[in-house]
């Protein structure tokens, strides 16, 4: 498969869409990124590596953060993280808090903001220093040592975070979380401000994507089938309320954030991430979807 002429081809073919949707603003210093960017680069398991455009870019990673987190929490909990947090879709935006409060304070999954804030306390409780032992997780899956927070970011989420400080409190109620509302929103803030380029985050999703090898870096183990079960879980919730058109268009188990990065594997065969910081309504890269809609429809490569 020539992945590099396809993606050439796909570019091409995506351009009329690149001005359409806009970048997240609801996070201040995310609204000062030049909107016009696009990159994608993919990374098989046989060690092929294919990019187009601003590749090498960073830009911030938001929710694709809770990949990383739902590895080590399965890492340090097993089975028993599912008692705090639920595996179903939730159907509803990653922010919402309604189903919150019907559930009484169990998150539908991890991947909304609510099931993440669980993980982020879980974390806080198990690791003896969160920020850093989350950054070396990192570093380790991407094989890259620069990777970092961006302060500013997670600063600037810390002072808007209204929707997320009701979460977290709605959470305290229930006696979901156990740390104290502060450090978990703090610790949640700086996890999801991590910034990366599409070819360290396509480098380090092949982790998930080649779910056969031994999973063991810094100290976060996982087996086969733990894997397994986190790329089930990118499938069915990794797009909020548009999961079923994400699986519908693209077929691949994957993970959005708000900075306009799309993560998505191939199971033993290659992982891809895609970048452009201009949304569709529900907070999706709206580039990002159409490439990958193109990558699998030209290359007939998807798990359906
Ligand atoms: O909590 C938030 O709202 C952001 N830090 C992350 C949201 C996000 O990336 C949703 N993904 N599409």
């Amino acid at each position: 498969m020539d992945y590099q002429q396809i993606l050439e081809n796909i570019y091409q073919s995506i351009l009329p869409y690149a001005k359409e949707g806009k970048q997240a603003d609801y996070i201040p210093e995310l609204a000062k990124v030049n909107p016009d960017q696009f990159g994608m680069c993919i990374h098989t398991i046989y060690g092929e590596i294919c990019s187009i455009e601003q590749a090498d870019t960073r830009f911030s990673i938001q929710s694709i953060s809770k990949v990383f987190a739902l590895a080590m929490c399965l890492s340090i909990k097993g089975d028993d993280l599912w008692k705090k947090v639920g595996k179903e879709p939730s159907g509803t935006a990653f922010n919402s808090l309604i189903q919150l409060e019907v559930e009484k304070g169990v998150p539908r999954n991890p991947f909304i903001n609510a099931g993440a804030i669980v993980m982020s306390d879980i974390l806080l409780s198990h690791l003896d220093n969160p920020e850093e032992d989350f950054l070396a997780f990192v570093r380790a899956v991407s094989g890259d040592d620069t990777i970092d927070y961006n302060e500013a970011v997670a600063t600037s989420e810390r002072e808007n975070g209204y929707l997320n400080a009701a979460i977290a409190n709605l959470l305290k109620y229930h006696g979901t979380i156990d740390n104290d509302i502060e450090s978990v929103l703090h610790f949640y803030f700086m996890m999801c401000s991590v910034e990366m380029s599409c070819r360290e985050l396509s480098r380090a999703f092949l982790v998930f994507a080649n779910h056969r090898r031994k999973f063991s870096y810094a100290g976060v183990e996982l087996t086969a089938s733990q894997v397994k079960r986190m790329n089930a879980i990118m499938q069915t919730c990794g797009f909020y309320d548009e999961a079923g058109e994400f699986a519908y268009l693209v077929g691949l188990p994957g993970k959005s954030g708000v900075g306009g990065g799309i993560v998505a594997i191939y199971p033993l065969q290659y992982s891809v991430a895609v970048w452009s910081p201009r949304l569709n309504s529900k907070g999706n890269s709206v580039m990002g979807i159409k490439a990958l809609e193109l990558l699998t429809t030209e290359t007939k490569e998807s798990i359906f």
